[in-house]
């Protein structure tokens, strides 16, 4: 069984931080997203993972060396400067994927738990050509919506609907099986978008079905979803370790340190704080709903709330850094700067008093 992941997109909404690595290498406590999906493939049967990539895409993940779980990997590169959209990989890899029988297609910037297996197997009863996974939300306007008929078929398929022209609340969930029928649909050489071309199509011709699937689903889209995605998985933790730790510093639970983590006196880690590895964190320092990645610096007396904060950034002494703000890898942030709400920091850039 193969799996198509995409991961070529260039995760505009999460910027300043995908300057520097795919959303699917973002690690929710402190595990990469690809990570995650590779292992849910590997307990759903699959075998075999195509990553649809681009050149850079490519070299973060390889650089990663992510445990495999068993699964052979191949990669599919967008072409230099023309990414080829949400379809045009998929024909793109149509030698790697092969004609022999039907496979599942990932977006790489979801988490979700729901059977993948199953999906394959709704999708050879119902004989169709695609079959996608579709998730309930509260307002659908900003994603694919489906009108499902009673024999799971897809009536219609609007992508971002306007405000009130959505059929229903059932969205495109990010997974979707496809039988090898589907190369014919999609045109070679150029982007081709599957939500905005290939779906409505499939659905007028009366050969696309959808499934809806419950438990936890997140689109990892924006800062504040990236938030809440470490939020849940760090909830799921929180039964290992409910009882908080007062000693030299305090940890209040739920949340994720890696090794060669460093804390300082007086500090206090969490809630929902994620620390990647080798953090240091200086004395007196309060970091709490925030994700720190790997070998970042946080001075003594800082205070880190509601924020983002890169791959080796350094963040001075009795520095504020608040809700909404995002530092990007390897930027700096100097001694005694408050920064305001929502504040985002480019890679390498350096930040002191009046910047
Ligand atoms: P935004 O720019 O913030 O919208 O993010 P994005 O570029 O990731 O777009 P979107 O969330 O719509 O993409 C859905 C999935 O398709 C993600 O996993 C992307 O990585 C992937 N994707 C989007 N565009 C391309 C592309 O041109 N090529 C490839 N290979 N994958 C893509």
């Amino acid at each position: 069984m193969k799996a198509v992941i995409l991961i070529g997109g260039f995760g505009t909404r999460l910027r300043p931080l995908t300057c520097t690595r795919p959303k699917a290498l973002f690690p929710i406590a402190n595990k990469p997203l690809l990570q995650m999906i590779f292992e849910k493939l590997a307990e759903n049967g699959f075998d075999e993972a195509i990553l649809a990539v681009n050149a850079l895409t490519e070299f973060h993940i390889k650089q990663q060396r992510l445990s495999r779980c068993g699964l052979k990997l191949k990669f599919s590169r967008d072409p230099p400067k023309m990414p080829l959209g949400t379809a045009g990989p998929i024909k793109k890899a149509e030698k790697l994927i092969g004609h022999e029988e039907p496979f599942l297609v990932l977006n790489g910037d979801i988490l979700a738990d729901f059977s993948y297996k199953e999906l394959w197997e709704s999708h050879n009863e119902d004989k169709a050509v695609a079959t996608i996974a579709l998730h309930e939300v509260d307002d659908p306007t900003r994603y694919g919506v489906a009108e499902l008929a009673a024999d799971n078929r897809i009536k219609r398929f609007i992508e971002k609907p306007a405000k009130g022209a959505a059929p229903t609340r059932l969205i495109n969930a990010g997974a979707y099986v496809l039988s090898p029928k589907i190369f014919s649909y999609i045109p070679a050489g150029r982007a081709v978008s599957m939500e905005r071309e290939v779906f409505p199509r499939l659905a007028e011709q009366k050969i696309f079905y959808g499934r809806k699937v419950s438990g936890l689903w997140i689109d990892m889209g924006k800062p504040e979803e990236y938030l809440q995605t470490n939020r849940i998985v760090l909830n799921t933790l929180r039964s290992k370790q409910d009882k908080p730790m007062k000693g030299r510093f305090e940890v209040k639970p739920p949340v994720a340190i890696d090794k060669g983590v460093v804390i300082g006196e007086n500090s206090v880690i969490g809630p929902y704080a994620v620390l990647g590895r080798n953090v240091s964190v200086g004395c007196n320092v309060h970091i709490s709903d925030s994700v720190v990645f790997a070998d970042a610096k946080i001075g003594d007396f800082a205070s880190v709330t509601g924020a983002l904060i890169g791959e080796g950034v350094v963040v001075g002494k009795k520095t504020k850094i608040v809700e909404g703000c995002i530092i990007a890898d390897q930027a700096k942030v100097k001694d005694g700067v408050a920064l305001g709400k929502g504040v985002s920091v480019c890679p390498a850039k350096e930040i002191c008093e009046g910047t």
